[in-house]
């Protein structure tokens, strides 16, 4: 299986790699799952962020350059790379199971994500049309849940993301993926920092600052820094082939080492100001910063309400969201794509159009799966939680276990030198933290989310 390489494409330069692999590292998870997964931490949000940023830099970084080293040798998909590193280095074929988790893995995500992207491009439409008006918490309450028991609305709003996703991968590499990120990348940066001027002026940026930075080492629990450490996974868009496939588009002089510290420092960033910006709202007016997974949907919508410019400040703050996640989407459909594309020579757009659609189905299932199909269970959960619970918390950890592994035991030194081309300091720091840390931080996560957490659910 091993691919021809000549007519890849490759990035128009080192920084169009390191804008659309920040592109695939923010999305939903820095700005919704960060402010609710901080909000919830009680008392202990600056030890769930202190976590999140040791883990992006102890886990999250040695990982990221691990999957971008075999995507760029590998020079192909992510099954087939995973092939191509395994055969040139005397290991087994089995390696490319991997990749087959990337891919399928990254499919499943897909389809619960883009669902999710579908309530902010609704939110988006109503800010843009009419303005999110809720005078009341029970009214955000009440918005959110006629919503979500629509499942019409949930679905039309999930195909329109679905149609943006493959629309973008449909168009080839630099002209879909690379365009794509140029365009929204920047505009994402630049109404981040208006809205954080924005929110710092008519907020409370002070107490959003204190929430988030004040350490109550009484207040370190284990749930507390296992969430921190999943969440720094998620985030960088680890162990589900996305890396992988941008990595290899790579060129070979672009140095993985230099290059993987900005994209691990911009994700982190951009992450912690967009908590900023939602955290200096909810103080600023009064509101409750735990309110979980509604905490973007129903609690901010009450500060748009009574603030001032409060519709222009939601529909540019929904934009923000589309644009973040919109740039991961995509990241999460290429893998599947290239593998299909080359490995049978198909056209890119059919391939593209093809493959969106049963993960358009398996959404509309999700959609299903909050309102008319709600009493169907699967251990207990409904369809949405066990896909997420499946790939986020199963297939992301035990991949980038197995990542850690290969390129930490299993590789050799002489490909694994070839690639990295840091200073021998530099070097031995990263691999023996790829070697040793990595698989210990994350097999502890693992345990803690299987055993202690949920049981064997
Ligand atoms: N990093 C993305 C986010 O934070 O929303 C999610 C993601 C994208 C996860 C791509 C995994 C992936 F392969």
């Amino acid at each position: 299986m091993s691919q021809s390489t000549s007519s890849r494409s490759t990035w128009s330069s080192r920084w169009a790699f390191i804008l659309v692999t920040i592109g695939s590292a923010v999305g939903l998870g820095n700005i919704w799952k960060f402010s609710y997964l901080a909000g919830a931490s009680e008392g202990s949000v600056g030890v769930f962020v202190v976590v999140y940023l040791a883990c992006v830099v102890l886990i999250g970084l040695p990982l990221l350059m691990a999957e971008i080293l075999i995507g760029r040798r590998g020079r192909s998909n992510p099954v087939a790379a995973m092939l191509n590193t395994a055969r040139e280095s005397g290991n087994s074929s089995w390696w490319a199971l991997l990749g087959w988790v990337g891919i399928f893995g990254a499919l499943m995500i897909l389809s619960f994500y883009s669902v999710v992207s579908g309530w902010m491009v609704d939110y988006f439409w109503q800010s843009l049309v009419k303005g999110v008006q809720v005078g009341t918490p029970e009214e955000a309450k009440t918005a959110f849940e006629t919503m979500m028991a629509d499942p019409l609305r949930l679905s039309f709003w999930h195909t329109i993301f679905m149609i943006l996703t493959a629309g973008v991968i449909a168009r080839g590499v630099v002209g879909g993926i690379e365009t794509a990120n140029k365009i929204m990348l920047p505009l994402l940066f630049l109404i981040l920092v208006l809205l954080t001027l924005w929110g710092a002026w008519v907020g409370d940026m002070p107490a959003a600052l204190r929430f988030m930075f004040s350490l109550k080492t009484e207040a370190i629990k284990a749930g507390v820094v296992i969430d921190g450490m999943g969440h720094a996974f998620f985030s960088l868009s680890l162990g589900m082939g996305a890396i992988m496939a941008y990595g290899s588009y790579l060129d070979r002089e672009t140095n993985i080492g230099h290059t993987c510290v900005w994209i691990a420092a911009a994700g982190a960033f951009i992450g912690l100001l967009c908590g900023a910006a939602i955290f200096s709202l909810t103080f600023g007016y009064g509101l409750e910063p735990a309110a979980g997974p509604g905490l973007i949907l129903q609690t901010l919508p009450l500060a748009f309400t009574h603030m001032p410019g409060g519709r222009v400040f939601a529909t540019l703050f929904f934009l923000l969201v589309i644009f973040a996640a919109w740039t991961s989407s995509i990241s999460l459909l290429e893998p599947f794509v290239s593998w299909l594309t080359e490995r049978f020579g198909i056209r890119r757009a059919w391939v593209a159009w093809g493959t969106a659609l049963p993960v358009w189905l398996l959404g509309v299932a999700v959609c299903l799966s909050f309102n008319d199909w709600s009493e169907f269970r699967i251990f207990d959960r409904n369809l949405f939680d066990m896909l997420d619970h499946l790939a986020t918390r199963f297939m992301m950890p035990l991949s980038g276990l197995a990542v850690a592994i290969y390129v930490g035991w299993k590789l050799g030194r002489i490909i694994v030198t070839d690639e990295i081309r840091l200073k021998q300091r530099a070097f031995s720091l990263w691999f023996n933290v790829l070697r040793f840390v990595v698989p210990v931080g994350i097999t502890l996560v693992f345990l803690y989310e299987l055993v202690l957490r949920d049981g064997f659910k």
